[in-house]
């Protein structure tokens, strides 16, 4: 149990020894200003409010009835009836003793376990993985590692594009290129030029587009020989993406992919029950439903076209398909989508068709988080100089090589080892973070200055305030388990560190909840910035200062480095030992 749930319980209990209604709760939240305590409980003026009765009043009877011995150091009323709650110091310095050398930070598996669903990175295949993908590949691992570190079963789905008219196009150019010689992984070595290839093959000659028409038909029928170069495309393709991910310590693998072609025999079944249902309709040779809980201001309902004319199935359809999948057969509690905001009315429509045909439980939580574009310093979506798209891996070249020269500049004592560590870590972390770090709902600017600072709140400052803790701890020349294990704490910098320390899993839970990774980072920031003026305020190896102290200091700098590490992880970001 963390601070918070103790405090909401006791307030609670409180509450209803003073007779208050069990429906009023204690609005129990970290307080925002110094000087109003740690936490206060907010619950008197609701309470009083419903109740006809005065807010200070109530705000009194709770506070006869609180007990808080030994935890509180003090509880008081404020202003209308704010209840201020001042956490003692021997409690604090109890708690952080208890995790001490603690990799979870005291963060107990949750009680009852869900299954969570993620639906994430999910590129289309017949192209180069781009920026486009980066931010939902990070956003939704640092997602499933708060999940798993909760102690959720959490399944990772990697629902690639692999399907659909323009495969017929690439199998024809691959089928040539193959004829002509070429090893496969050769002629896909860069997907890009070998998709401008096919289009302009595509383009320039009507037997070839015909071919590549044919093939689409032979695809879906399972032609063999068509499949057989259908699954070589892929197996490529995916491998690029597998380096992008191991790349960007991402733990996608590929017994995560299920691509939308695992849902082709479900299409006609999804149609059909839509049809059964009276819910699809024909319109202009197409399947149709039309969603009037979706209707536009003019009263029009919202269409969705789950067949074309000629037979195809939609991007809808599949996801219907993927969605029951995960309902009935992954049996989800959760399913968590991280795409494009651009893709918000295609995923409502797809949730609310999905609940409409009965297709899921009521029971299950279906949630689109969308975040915005990427930028480039000109606000425009980001692009290369000649305005294409900007490939991922050139970009993580990038970013490695500019950490490399940073790391090279300021760390010339590290040896070449290290620095080739330093500058993998620094400059992929850097790119995480300047991502992960942005309230995900906005478009950002990708700024290589900014998120390679040192200074602020970017990743490097972070590794380095990690760095920073692991020297101390070389230059006291004592291994961290080797502390007694007492911490007393005595300055105002101390509590304020230890506090913030112990608030480590209230923080996972509002992420996991809300799944917005930029809370973490915020927490994290915090923890650094206290960290420094901690470090500032109360020395530790000078020569006055005595064991005892010395100990408790050690012992709060080691939480410190712990939380870092542990949180950065969750992030997807790596720590080192130097830098
Ligand atoms: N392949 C799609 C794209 O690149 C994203 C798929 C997202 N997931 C989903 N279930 N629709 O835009």
């Amino acid at each position: 149990m963390n601070i918070r749930e103790l405090l909401q319980d006791k307030v609670q209990q409180a509450m209803l020894a003073a007779e208050i209604p069990a429906e009023y709760g204690p609005h129990l939240a970290p307080s925002k200003k110094a000087g109003f305590g740690d936490y206060q409980a907010n619950g008197a003026m609701a309470a009083a409010k419903a109740l006809k009765s005065n807010p200070r009043d109530i705000a009194q009877k709770i506070l006869d009835n609180l007990d808080l011995e030994g935890i509180a150091g003090k509880v008081e009323i404020a202003g209308p009836g704010f209840i201020n709650i001042h956490l003692s110091d021997t409690w604090l310095s109890s708690q952080a003793v208890e995790i001490l050398g603690d990799k979870r930070l005291g963060m107990t598996p949750v009680e009852s376990a869900q299954t969570v669903v993620v639906d994430y990175s999910s590129p289309n295949l017949a192209k180069e993985m781009h920026v486009g993908h980066l931010r939902s590949s990070i956003i939704g691992d640092a997602l499933v590692r708060a999940l798993e570190f909760q102690g959720h079963k959490v399944i990772r789905q990697n629902h690639v594009g692999d399907w659909g008219t323009q495969f017929g196009m690439l199998i024809a150019e691959l089928e040539e290129q193959l004829e002509d010689g070429e090893a496969a992984e050769f002629a896909l070595k860069d997907l890009e030029s070998f998709y401008q290839q096919a289009k302009q093959h595509f383009d320039d000659s009507e037997e070839f587009a015909n071919r590549a028409r044919d093939y689409v038909v032979k695809l879906q029928s399972g032609d063999e020989r068509i499949l057989a170069l259908w699954s070589q495309f892929k197996k490529i393709s995916l491998q690029h993406s597998e380096e992008i991910y191991e790349q960007l310590n991402v733990t996608l693998t590929e017994s995560n992919v299920r691509g939308e072609s695992a849902y082709n025999d479900d299409l006609p079944k999804v149609v059909a029950e839509l049809q059964s249902q009276g819910l699809a309709k024909e319109d202009q040779g197409a399947q149709v439903v039309f969603l009037e809980e979706l209707a536009d201001k003019e009263g029009n309902p919202s269409p969705v076209i789950i067949q074309k004319q000629g037979g195809g199935y939609l991007y809808a359809t599949t996801d219907l398909a993927a969605l029951r999948y995960r309902a009935n057969f992954l049996l989800a509690d959760r399913v968590l989508y991280f795409i494009d905001a651009r893709q918000s009315l295609h995923m409502n429509q797809v949730f609310t068709l999905a609940r409409k045909a009965d297709f899921v439980p009521d029971s299950i939580s279906l949630e689109h988080h969308a975040f915005g574009t990427m930028m480039g310093s000109d606000g425009k979506p980001f692009k290369t100089r000649s305005g294409g798209t900007v490939k991922l891996a050139e970009l993580l070249d990038e970013a490695v090589e500019r950490a490399a020269a940073l790391i090279a500049q300021k760390d010339p004592d590290l040896s070449e080892e290290e620095k080739v560590e330093v500058a993998q870590k620094v400059g992929i972390g850097a790119v995480k973070y300047a991502d992960l770090s942005k309230t995900r709902t906005n478009d950002y600017i990708f700024n290589w200055e900014s998120m390679l600072s040192f200074e602020g709140n970017t990743a490097p400052y972070l590794q380095y305030a990690y760095t920073r803790i692991q020297s101390l701890f070389r230059k006291a020349g004592i291994e961290p388990a080797e502390l007694d294990g007492t911490i007393t704490i005595t300055a105002e910098q101390e509590k304020a560190l230890t506090l913030k320390l112990l608030q480590f899993s209230e923080v996972v839970d509002q992420v996991s909840r809300e799944a917005y990774p930029h809370v973490l980072c915020n927490y994290l920031y915090d923890v650094a910035s206290l960290f420094m003026k901690f470090y500032e305020a109360c020395p530790i190896l000078k020569e006055d200062v005595d064991n005892a102290t010395r100990d408790s200091r050690l012992g709060i700098a080691r939480v410190a480095a712990q939380t870092l590490k542990t949180g950065l992880d969750l992030l997807g970001i790596e720590t080192m030992e130097k830098m």
